[in-house]
């Protein structure tokens, strides 16, 4: 055999092939010697399919296992998509809506942890949107009749002064005195206006520094002093002991005091009593209060005293007929913001015909 000659020459070999009845046969051939000395050729011979048979097992079992495998995948990946894809595709659907502006829009909590929490965190950011729209929604609503309203009263001046002018100069500058105190009056709440975006939209920066409400407060009740006089009130001011500074804008924080030192002079009738207080709170906080035996304020005006616009009966009917000249309604709107920047805290405690109360907490250094 072949075997036989090549083992012969090459001392072992093996070889694959079909015999003479056509079988396939898996040879071994191997010299069998002892020095140089050889005994012959030894020579093996088994069919091939027995001899692989336990290859083949392990072969189809294999290829069974990685066939499931296969299968597993695909299922697994399928269904995983279904679970995890579906409520993605809903989710940014709700995103979608979100972005066509129907912030009412919010997404189911539904699929993986991951997915609740997108949800989550998208209807939460919806939702504070709903409320910031809504609320710039009113505040243009709120300026433009604050504005329409002296712009109204202008022009209607405007067409008296027209006619008067030749016959009635007296009348028309009568007129003319109206529409500078209207025109003074529309400046005064464009400003305050523009103020309260500024600080509320973070623009205007906070140079904060160490501040002395002590000092700040002497400043605020000399600049009022003049005007308190004349209106028949007296001012005083009382500070504790050791009243630590704090971080804040100077120029801000003597607003919020003007703002606050200012609606108590003008709401307190001649011969009342106007008072600064400064104190430390177990918090530990600052509290700056001002006090005054004014006209005080009933219960259902409290919860909004400090939105934008908002005044109680806005323009008393002075003798002339016409609306004598108030506030914007902004004040405190804007001291809430500034207190809000300062991360402090405002309120007011107040009884009507008893006075009010206006207080403010700040963070001490
Ligand atoms: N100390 C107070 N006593 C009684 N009422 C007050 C007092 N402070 C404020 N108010 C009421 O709260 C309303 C809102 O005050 P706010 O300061 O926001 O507006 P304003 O004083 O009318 O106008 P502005 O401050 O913009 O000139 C006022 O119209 C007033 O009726
Ligand atoms: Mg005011």
């Amino acid at each position: 055999s072949p075997e036989f000659r090549s083992a012969l020459s090459q001392t072992f070999t093996h070889s694959i092939r079909k015999n003479e009845d056509g079988e396939k046969y898996f040879y071994v051939a191997t010299v069998v010697d002892h020095g140089s000395k050889i005994f012959g050729v030894l020579l093996l011979a088994a069919p091939f399919d027995t001899l692989m048979a336990p290859t083949y097992r392990i072969m189809r079992s294999m290829m069974i296992i990685a066939l499931l495998l296969v299968v597993f995948t695909v299922v697994e990946g399928w269904l995983g998509s279904i679970y995890i894809s579906q409520p993605l595709v809903r989710l940014s659907q709700v995103a979608k809506q979100l972005s066509q502006g129907d912030l009412s829009a919010r997404s189911e909590l539904e699929g993986p942890i991951e997915t609740i929490h997108l949800s989550h965190t998208l209807n939460e950011m919806a939702a504070r949107l709903e409320i910031s729209l809504n609320s710039l929604r009113a505040f243009v609503a709120n300026a433009s009749h604050e504005l329409r309203t002296p712009l109204t009263t202008i022009k209607l001046q405007v067409g008296v002064l027209r006619s008067a002018i030749e016959d009635d100069p007296e009348a028309a500058a009568h007129f003319l005195d109206q529409i500078d105190s209207e025109i003074d009056r529309l400046t005064f709440t464009v400003n305050d206006m523009l103020d309260l975006s500024q600080i509320e939209g973070g623009g205007g920066t906070l140079n904060l520094q160490p501040v002395n409400l002590a000092d700040l407060s002497g400043e605020v009740l000399a600049f009022w002093d003049v005007r308190s006089r004349q209106a028949g009130l007296s001012l005083s001011m009382n500070v504790e002991s050791e009243l630590p500074n704090v971080r804040g804008d100077h120029y801000q924080l003597r607003r919020l005091f003007d703002n606050l030192l200012e609606n108590a002079i003008k709401n307190t009738p001649s011969g009342g009593q106007i008072d600064i207080l400064l104190k430390k709170t177990p918090t530990p906080r600052v509290r700056i209060e001002f006090r005054d035996s004014g006209i005080g304020i009933a219960p259902e005006h409290l919860p909004h005293l400090f939105d934008r616009f908002y005044r109680i009966d806005p323009r008393p009917v002075s003798d002339s007929g016409r609306a004598a000249p108030s506030g914007s309604g902004l004040g405190l709107a804007i001291a809430r913001s500034i207190t809000l920047s300062h991360g402090g805290q405002i309120g007011v405690n107040s009884q009507l015909g008893l006075g009010s109360t206006f207080w403010v907490e700040l963070q001490p250094i």
